[in-house]
């Protein structure tokens, strides 16, 4: 039977790194809090007026479709994941493929936020095993400098965050037990408005939590943007830290679980597990959990903070480039983010 594989992989993060004390000059925080609580050190910005989402993820794009062996002309599908994209709409995939000159293949964006390349990777999948695709490019990009909030209110989320992307060309393969074992997927919107970035939108103030907005009563317009809105610099993402922190240790290890248990494999039959980038104790919890050895854990946080939908690609392309993943390795990614959402997937190299 048909399967797919990762037939290349490219990241691209931007030139400016940001420092824990760069950061300490604009808000009440320091190196020493962010260093403790999430293992990050540094991250990048991407240049204002110059980069966007889709530019860094045609970056990484142009790196992964040469690895694969392909051009631009043999891509077949997009898939852009990302939660911050270049416009409310249309999706960043459509930009990037105009940039990319592949005009006239499909082009989806999804928004499962830090599970986004885990979503992408299984929908690629399928596309590519049922024999629709033969090269599907997936690309998980972010540009959370621009939507940040800077002053000490909002230090709890924008220590987190920084700008990236990855990309991988899913293709198929015909080698027996190679290529994407399973991918495994899973929501609870109970908990969308604990990490949520919520304006604009059309909630009009009628979901749980949102009700401190006091929309004007009027029949039409005046929902995506009010002045209160405005007044109350209400456009910036927010997040319950401890409960996302308590959801994620619970769901990582089951998640990782249900992947290695639906091929018949354990935690210790793991050659690489390559965890989202959400924050350092979090994964250095999972692993324990997990009692995978260091040497079997790919984390970059330290260097990039967490880049949400392009961390486990830039991840795992690093972790590549480093002789960490080799032919016939057996590799765990796995995510968690907002929705709440998360998943993995199984790979043998
Ligand atoms: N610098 C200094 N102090 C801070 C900062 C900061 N950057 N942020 C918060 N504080 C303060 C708070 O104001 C609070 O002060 P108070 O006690 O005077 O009220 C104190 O530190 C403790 O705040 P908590 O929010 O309870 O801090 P906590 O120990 O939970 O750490 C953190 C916060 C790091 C966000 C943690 O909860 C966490 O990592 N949660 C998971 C978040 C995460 O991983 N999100 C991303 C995953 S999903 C995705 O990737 C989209």
């Amino acid at each position: 039977m048909l399967s797919s594989k990762i037939g290349g992989i490219g990241f691209y993060v931007p030139e400016k790194v940001v420092t824990n004390h760069d950061l300490a000059k604009v808000m009440d925080t320091s190196d020493e809090w962010i260093q403790e609580r999430t293992g990050i050190v540094e991250r990048r910005y991407a240049e204002r007026h110059k980069e966007t989402t889709s530019t860094m993820g045609a970056a990484a794009a142009k790196i992964a479709i040469e690895r694969a062996g392909i051009t631009a002309k043999d891509v077949d599908f997009i898939i852009f994941a990302t939660l911050s994209p270049d416009y409310y709409f249309p999706g960043s995939g459509v930009l990037l493929q105009r940039q990319m000159g592949m005009n006239g293949i499909g082009a989806l964006d999804i928004r499962n936020q830090c599970s986004g390349f885990v979503y992408g990777l299984s929908i690629a999948d399928q596309f590519v095993k049922s024999g629709m695709y033969k090269n599907v490019l997936l690309v998980g990009a972010e540009f959370h400098s621009c939507g940040l909030d800077f002053s000490t209110r909002g230090r709890n989320v924008t220590v987190i965050f920084g700008d990236g992307a990855g990309a991988v060309v899913i293709q198929p393969t015909e080698e027996e037990g190679k290529g994407i074992l399973s991918t495994h997927l899973h929501a609870d919107g109970d908990g969308a408005e604990k990490l949520a970035y919520m304006n604009p939108g059309s909630h009009a103030g009628v979901h749980v939590g949102t009700e401190k907005y006091g929309y004007p009563e009027q029949e039409f317009g005046g929902m995506f943007f009010t002045p209160k809105m405005f007044e109350d610099e209400d456009f910036f993402p927010n997040m319950e830290g401890q409960a996302v922190f308590k959801f994620a240790v619970q769901k990582f290890p089951e998640v990782i679980m249900e992947a290695l248990e639906s091929n018949g494999y354990k935690p210790s039959d793991l050659d690489l597990f390559v965890p989202h980038q959400a924050n350092l104790r979090i994964s250095q919890f999972v692993q324990a959990r997990m009692g995978i050895p260091d040497d079997k854990v790919w984390n970059n946080i330290q260097k990039y903070g967490n880049t949400t939908a392009a961390s486990i690609p830039i991840a795992l392309c690093e972790a590549w480039e480093a002789g960490k993943v080799k032919e016939g390795d057996l590799v765990c990614l796995a995510a968690f983010g907002s929705g709440f959402t998360w998943g993995s997937a199984l790979i043998r190299w």
